[in-house]
């Protein structure tokens, strides 16, 4: 029996709406399983700065610090903008991936057989795509120094170190043994002193991997290959901005933003995240697709807790219920029934048991 004490922050618009489902797939897997759940609950986000005057308050991050694993839902809102920059929902978020030391953000994007004719692309282009990307996710242009704006000029900084490219690298090439085999490194080497250091500390770390192949590609050229030949991709490997949009471009190949999952990952606390925000123009209505919170949940049970079989149950269900044409709005075709987050949560709880 595994003790499994998650921290969930449901956060912001459809945060806890994905939160909920989560829990429940998570409620069932320890029922099948014969483990000890413990998720307790605690503010982030744009709902933590109204009732405590910031998004990342105290309480909570001592507790994730506590937590065998960490759960995010969503952060953000329409009313918090234009506000002190440490006030922001997102400001909360990024602070917690820099206290965790979660430095290297793991996100799948795989094309569902189920879904092929939802995807963005082409069936024949779109058909059996199945990569990673590594994205650095606690440095670059998001966390440099100095950035300010006076009003009249605003300045942030882009700086990467050698160290923080080379261990997020090492991540990228272990995955990739475990995969096929293959990075593409992805940066902006023919503009960017940053690229340059990043490109040449890859290389270093490849010779420790002669088993992996290794390529570099221009960020531009990338995201053009992402849409046209994206299955000649297996781990993408680039910096925190770079694969924040890379990620977001190969969710549209998979058929929603909804259905990608991340893990990010190398401090003692993992944080398990949907790569989605918080949607708020569908907020409240109990529509939200549930697909990556749950898939996220996959990975908290195999990387967090070591559990393999269950990580797998997980899947092997929100794939049965994708596969028994079971839809949310947004990955419904057109003049195709879809059912709400609960619905297709209980469609996906029915199938794990
Ligand atoms: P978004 O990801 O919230 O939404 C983009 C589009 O995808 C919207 O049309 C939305 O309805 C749809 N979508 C997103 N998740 C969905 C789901 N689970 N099911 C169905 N449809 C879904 O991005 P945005 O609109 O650019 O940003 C809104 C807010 O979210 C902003 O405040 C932003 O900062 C924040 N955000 C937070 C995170 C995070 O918490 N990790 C990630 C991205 C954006
Ligand atoms: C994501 C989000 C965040 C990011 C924002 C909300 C800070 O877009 O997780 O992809 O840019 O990392
Ligand atoms: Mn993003």
């Amino acid at each position: 029996m595994a003790d499994l004490s998650i921290v969930a922050l449901p956060g912001d618009g459809v945060g806890p709406e994905v939160t909920d489902a989560l829990e429940e797939v998570l409620t069932a897997v320890a029922a099948r399983y014969g483990h000890r759940l413990d998720v307790r609950r605690s503010g982030i986000g744009w709902a933590a700065t109204r009732t405590t005057g910031t998004p990342l308050p105290e309480a909570t991050l001592e507790a994730c610090r506590g937590a065998g694993a960490v759960f995010l839902g969503a952060v953000g809102d329409p009313e918090a903008e234009g506000r002190p920059p440490e006030e922001r929902p997102e400001h909360g978020l990024l602070r917690l991936r820099a206290e965790l030391g979660c430095f290297a953000n793991l996100r799948p994007a795989r094309v569902d057989a189920a879904l092929l004719s939802r995807s963005a692309l082409r069936p024949e282009i779109a058909e059996g795509c199945d990569l990673v990307i590594v994205r650095e996710l606690t440095g670059g242009l998001y966390y440099g120094t100095p950035r300010f704006s006076d009003g009249r000029r605003a300045v942030n900084t882009l700086v990467y170190e050698d160290r923080e490219i080379e261990r997020v690298a090492r991540v990228a090439f272990d995955l990739a043994r475990q995969r096929r085999s293959r990075v593409t490194s992805v940066d902006k080497a023919n503009v960017l002193e940053v690229s340059q250091l990043w490109r040449s500390v890859v290389d270093r770390v490849a010779r420790a991997y002669d088993d992996v192949e290794l390529s570099h590609m221009f960020v531009d050229r990338a995201a053009m290959e992402l849409v046209t030949n994206p299955r000649q991709f297996d781990v993408i490997l680039t910096g925190n901005l770079f694969g924040d949009i890379l990620s977001d471009e190969a969710s549209a190949m998979c058929g929603s933003l909804g259905l990608l999952s991340s893990a990010s990952v190398g401090g003692a606390t993992g944080l398990y995240e949907p790569v989605h925000g918080s949607a708020p123009d569908i907020a409240g209505r109990g529509i939200a697709n549930p697909v990556g919170a749950m898939r996220s949940g996959a990975l908290m049970l195999s990387h967090a807790f070591g559990l393999r079989a269950e990580a797998e149950a997980v899947e092997a269900a929100v794939s049965a219920v994708l596969d028994a044409g079971v839809r949310t709005a947004d990955i419904a075709g057109p003049g195709e029934e879809w059912v709400g987050t609960t619905a297709f949560t209980a469609a996906v709880v029915e199938a794990l048991r």
